[in-house]
């Protein structure tokens, strides 16, 4: 193949019906975010959207200086204004800025919402990591209960039981508070001062200016002395002690599975209390979350809005997309037309154009093939289009006002009158 004029940017997908990758393919996409979307209904959420870029501080101060996001992957541009823009790393803080913006708090209660978003991050791609990817993702906002938590948690669960992934694991920690953080911090960083000689530049910093990132690392030496380290369970104080102990018995008493990890602590500064993220362990590749959130109840606040509490989760497409195709699901490619016309001969052309528009407007998913061919490839083209019918028409059928109507799976044609085509292919009067 000839050199490409243009190619689409590293770490970016091109979504388009039939492709052989789901995680290209536009319709299985449509179809995973048409059931997200169904069930937070179920569950009490509405949709929210936001701009695709915010102002650069907005991440820079929520998700936290010392982060990977921060510090490495955002893409962040200056406008002809001279502000600082970056396209959206994520969505948490974007929805809690819209939140306190449109005064969504002063409705009282807890505020539900859901969201579809595309994020952006410089990241080094690979299986499962992207520079642009989707998430389906809530915020609920207005509630400390642990009951919020299990729900949040439970809806993840339920989103993946519903498209046909059961085998994942749920990961759970409580990071408790700014406060209940600093012992634990100190404690930490006694434990790997010794160490810090065989830390790379990155923990080192980590180590001086923000250590609980340090958790953060993929590198197996830090890992394994970090592993060694006082777990941050231990340093909650009794208020964050009991929550996490009646989330965790929620979670039982719904027939939850987790494992506790006190070493989760998910790459973000916000997070209070609650963090968790689910696993999918049929994933063939290191990016094995397919999900996570967390609690962050400072978040709003630190935003500029009045004292809320919240907890969400982001669930990334993509790498749901691939664990579907990977476990074999069973999750059909989008179904080809109810009918396809097939015409023959100058005046039944235009019959048939005008059938098609009221097979349509009678919503009755309809095609047919342009440009001048013979029946035979505007039949293949019927097949190619996966059509359940052919609508065939010629000069002998609009003389009689009646159209052939062939199954192109049963192997059976009838002429049926014009007048009756919607209800044959939509009444099931045809046989199968
Ligand atoms: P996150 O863990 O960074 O959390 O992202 C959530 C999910 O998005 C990940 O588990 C993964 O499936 C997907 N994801 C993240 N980065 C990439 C990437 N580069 N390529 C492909 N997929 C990716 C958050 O973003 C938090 N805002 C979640 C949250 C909501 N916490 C509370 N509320």
């Amino acid at each position: 193949m000839p050199q490409l004029k243009y190619q689409r940017p590293t770490g970016t997908h091109d979504l388009y019906p039939g492709a052989e990758r789901w995680v290209d393919d536009s319709d299985r996409r449509a179809a995973l975010v048409e059931t997200f979307r169904h069930l937070c209904r179920v569950y009490g959420y509405g949709e929210i959207r936001t701009p695709v870029f915010e102002a650069t501080d907005l991440f820079t101060r929520s998700i936290g200086e010392g982060t990977d996001i921060v510090s490495k992957e955002m893409y962040t541009f200056t406008t002809k204004g001279g502000d600082s823009l970056t396209l959206r790393p994520e969505s948490t803080a974007p929805v809690l800025r819209a939140f306190v913006e449109n005064g969504l708090h002063a409705r009282g209660g807890v505020t539900k919402l859901f969201y579809v978003a595309t994020h952006f991050r410089y990241e080094r791609p690979t299986k499962g990591r992207y520079r642009q990817h989707e998430q389906l993702g809530v915020e609920a906002l207005g509630s400390d209960d642990p009951a919020l938590d299990a729900e949040v948690i439970e809806l993840a669960l339920a989103f993946y039981r519903r498209i046909g992934i059961s085998e994942l694991t749920l990961k759970l920690n409580s990071v408790g508070s700014a406060l209940s953080r600093a012992a634990y911090l100190t404690a930490l960083k006694a434990h790997v001062e010794p160490h810090l000689g065989e830390f790379s530049e990155e923990g080192r910093a980590r180590f001086a200016h923000n250590p609980l990132r340090m958790l953060d690392t993929k590198n197996a030496r830090e890992l394994e002395i970090l592993r060694a380290a006082p777990a941050l369970t231990e340093y909650l104080s009794d208020e964050e002690r009991a929550h996490f102990e009646t989330l965790c018995r929620y979670l039982q008493d719904a027939g939850v599975p987790y494992d506790l990890d006190p070493y989760l602590v998910r790459g973000f500064d916000y997070y209070t209390k609650t963090a968790f993220e689910i696993q999918a362990p049929s994933i063939q590749t290191a990016q094995n979350a397919l999900g996570g959130g967390g609690r962050y109840n400072r978040l709003v606040s630190e935003i500029g809005g009045p004292n809320t509490p919240g907890i969400g989760f982001g669930l990334g497409i993509e790498r749901t997309l691939l664990v579907l195709q990977e476990i074999g699901a069973d999750m059909p490619p989008a179904p080809g037309p109810v009918a396809f016309l097939v015409t023959q001969g100058e005046r039944a052309r235009p019959v048939g154009v005008r059938i098609l528009a009221e097979l349509r407007a009678s919503g009755i998913s309809a095609d047919t093939a342009y440009g001048a061919s013979s029946m035979k490839a505007q039949l293949r083209a019927a097949d190619r289009a996966r059509a359940r019918y052919a609508v065939i028409l010629g000069d002998d059928e609009v003389a009689q006002d009646v159209v052939q109507l062939k199954s192109l799976t049963g192997g059976w044609q009838h002429a049926v009158p014009v007048a009756e085509i919607a209800e044959w292919l939509s009444g099931g009067r045809a046989p199968s």
